[in-house]
């Protein structure tokens, strides 16, 4: 079974819950202190061992290309200017070895046509689809820890956490039980259902490796919930024909496609930040105070 090397990153998403903020610039470019959230996510996929990353894009999106190209105006300029730190900081956002591509999704359809539109370029190998707005913190990173459970079982695996019974809503929710190997497997999975009918409160956040057979699948997956191609449905059909396991990975989740969960992921990445972390943790301090 072939090694993991190629991270998709469906970034074509609209981004509505940012207005006014993302009327011109993609959700994508949002800066958690001075990083935007998708250069975290290919951080991500690169120190799991990813060499091909594969960005799904669509109108609007131009400054994520821009941000993981090269930048000769500013280089010559940062150079010149002698601000060595600065020019590593910028020319190493891509290690030399790693590629970018991109596929330009015409349609917003969902996020199983998006990861679809990655056929072309990921073929017949199993890859990783990682969604920038959900920012996991944790040494190693998900994306390693999910690595190291598809080398030991060559099986697909939905990074999962559990939600509030009442986010239910918001996620694709798996219902697991522990195979032979004490592997978590995914039983049922299911897109956004109410609480009410929700078979746990187990929500898969933003990180996936799949088989390529998904593939097939997501060809023949309809409209589902919302009247998008769900990349859940797409699973649900794979798990009729392999097993699909989820992990629990450590690290702590942000919901950055949300205002608080951005707001909570821009305090604790402040406070840890090298140049800022001490005086902005004395100032919260000071607010709390009064
Ligand atoms: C997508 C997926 C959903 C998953 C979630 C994680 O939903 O469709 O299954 O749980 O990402 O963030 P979205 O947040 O794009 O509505």
């Amino acid at each position: 079974m072939k090694k993991i090397t190629k991270a998709v990153f469906p970034v074509a998403g609209l981004g509505t819950r940012f207005l006014p903020a993302t009327k011109a610039s993609p959700k994508e470019m949002l800066p958690v202190v001075d990083k935007p959230l998708i250069q975290y996510a290919v951080e991500e996929a690169i120190a799991a061992g990813m060499t091909e990353l594969i960005f799904i894009t669509g109108r609007n999106k131009r400054s994520i290309e821009d941000h993981f190209d090269k930048a000769y105006e500013l280089e010559t300029e940062l150079e010149n200017k002698n601000k060595q730190k600065l020019l590593e900081t910028v020319q190493g956002i891509i290690p030399p070895s790693v590629s970018c591509i991109f596929i330009r999704q015409t349609e917003a359809l969902g996020l199983g046509h998006a990861v679809l539109c990655a056929r072309p370029v990921v073929g017949d190998a199993p890859f990783a689809v990682i969604l920038a707005d959900d920012l996991i913190e944790g040494a190693p990173g998900a994306m390693e820890q999910m690595v190291k459970l598809f080398d030991e079982t060559h099986t697909s695996v939905l990074g999962v956490e559990t939600v509030a019974p009442e986010e239910t809503g918001s996620y694709g929710i798996v219902k697991v039980a522990p195979d032979a190997r004490g592997h978590q497997q995914v039983e049922h999975i299911v897109e956004k259902p109410r609480p009410e009918v929700a078979p746990s409160n187990l929500a898969v956040v933003g990180r996936y490796i799949l088989t390529p057979r998904i593939f097939d699948k997501l060809v023949n997956t309809t409209a589902g919930a919302g009247g998008e191609i769900q990349l859940t449905d797409g699973i649900a059909a794979l798990m009729k024909d392999e097993a699909v396991l989820a992990l629990p990975f450590k690290g702590v989740r942000y919901d950055c496609g949300s205002k608080l969960g951005y707001l909570k992921a821009t305090v604790n990445y402040g406070l840890q930040h090298h140049e800022v972390g001490a005086e902005f943790a004395a100032y919260l301090q000071s607010l709390a105070r009064n």
